[in-house]
């Protein structure tokens, strides 16, 4: 148990302190996450101890049922960390992250410039549906032919998704939103997005995939966030085409889909690391073009943070690691699918479950319970810090380059992840003993 007086959870305690952040020699934590690899990087956190039920606690990683039920109860001395925003939905649900996007860009455009309001251009065309329909039918009707996918808002691992190219297609769907309110309580009836969907994604061996990238954000006011080196690709296993439209195999990238597929090979997998992606992509294209497309996706998450910024209940106490979906096109273009606020942590292969750990880790180590850092590092483990209310440049390049190109932003996505030798590096270095 911690030996400071404070209490993490429950009741108003006139105790709390405020200015400057006190290590923890010893951390109570709380997790209400099924996911095993959560549970087993808590429990090796060396000094960190776990409390049941009410217990008070100082560290809290939850599922978002969790959240909804308790953090309007909840008082939160100035020490306490939980893993969501209040209303992390705003950038997690389809249809909300695209209306902040919307919101967003045509304020730019009002405000800046339209190249910078062009900036945004790096999500699919989307209607909310049914809210939507009419001005999808005109946009529909505009380019007819070509194919679009429904998803419902708040689902994943690709559940409930499917494409058309006709609006019969989407008809039983239509039905079912006509419906008067009682009888769409009754038969549950979903909000959907309709998206363009990207019909030229890139392919690597006839195969199309998406990118799974963490992004942690420890404060929206100032906004400030940590890009993970690690990530990977996710293969569908079947060669892509448009003409069968109908096979979730083929267009639906998910791990929890490609794993269900009859010629699912367990031992192979559906993933590449991320580090293989930028090195197959860089033998391919060259550096130049690559280091591009990287700094496309940086600017992804950076305007979608942003369009939520103002959104977003800033709170002290909360942190958030985020999982985006991003798709490459066949000119290398970075589309956003999604940003998950619950990313899966479960292990597909040993690779993976350890790609995993670290991530994990990381994520403590930045979160930083125990006060081993200055607050001034530009690194910490795998994590980079990409944005801290403003761009965060490199260190470590020449005055020749600062002079004559742009500040080279400090992301290293798909680099080198050597982060024990980098936590070793600190000023009071974390050490890598984990508890038996
Ligand atoms: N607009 C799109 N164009 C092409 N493929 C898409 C598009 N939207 C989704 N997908 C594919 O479907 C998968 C699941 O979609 P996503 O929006 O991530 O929903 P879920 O929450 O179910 O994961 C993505 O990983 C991607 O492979
Ligand atoms: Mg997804």
């Amino acid at each position: 148990m911690s030996k400071y007086k404070t209490s993490g959870y429950k009741g108003p305690c006139d105790k709390a302190k405020t200015g400057e952040r006190q290590g923890r020699s010893c951390v109570r934590y709380k997790c209400s996450m099924i996911s095993s690899t959560v549970q087993v990087v808590l429990r090796q956190r060396p000094n960190w101890v776990e409390v049941k039920d009410d217990g008070e606690w100082d560290f809290n990683w939850c599922d978002v049922g969790w959240l909804k039920e308790n953090f309007d109860q909840m008082y939160m001395e100035e020490h306490v960390r939980i893993n969501h925003f209040r209303n992390y939905y705003e950038l997690s649900r389809k249809d909300f992250m695209v209306k902040n996007l919307k919101r967003f860009q045509k304020n730019l455009e009002k405000e800046s410039s339209h190249s910078e309001a062009s900036e945004c251009d790096f999500f699919p065309c989307t209607f909310a549906m049914p809210s939507e329909y009419h001005l999808f039918v005109e946009e529909f009707n505009r380019n007819s032919g070509s194919t679009w996918i429904m998803k419902p808002v708040a689902k994943s691992q690709g559940k409930g998704i499917f494409l058309f190219r006709k609006l019969k297609d989407i008809t039983d769907w239509k039905k079912n939103s006509s419906r008067s309110e009682e009888e769409k309580d009754a038969a549950h009836v979903e909000n959907y997005v309709a998206q363009r969907y990207v019909e030229s994604p890139y392919l690597i061996n006839g195969r199309k995939f998406d990118l799974r990238v963490y992004v942690l954000v420890t404060s929206y006011v100032p906004l400030r966030a940590w890009l993970y080196r690690d990530g990977f690709a996710r293969f569908s296993g079947t060669r892509f085409s448009l003409t069968s439209i109908h096979d979730k195999y083929m267009h639906l990238t998910n791990v929890s889909v490609q794993k269900t597929a009859p010629d699912y090979d367990p031992e192979k997998g559906c993933k590449w690391q991320m580090q293989q992606l930028r090195r197959y992509l860089t033998a391919k294209h060259g550096r130049e073009v690559v280091e591009t497309l990287f700094k496309e996706i940086d600017n992804i998450f950076v305007r979608s943070l942003q369009s939520v910024q103002k959104i977003i209940i800033n709170d002290k106490h909360c942190f958030e690691l985020y999982g985006y979906d991003i798709l490459l096109d066949q000119n290398l273009k970075p589309w956003l699918i999604e940003v998950n606020a619950s990313p899966s942590y479960t292990a597909s292969s040993q690779e993976d479950g350890e790609m995993k750990c670290r991530l994990l880790e990381d994520t403590l180590n930045v979160v930083d319970m125990e006060g081993r850092l200055t607050g001034k590092e530009k690194r910490v483990g795998g994590y980079d810090l990409m944005w801290n209310d403003g761009p965060v440049y490199r260190e470590d390049v020449n005055l020749q380059t600062l002079c004559s190109s742009s500040f080279i932003a400090n992301t290293h996505l798909g680099c080198v992840n050597d982060r024990e030798q980098q936590l070793r590096q600190l000023q009071r270095p974390f050490l890598f003993q984990r508890k038996k």
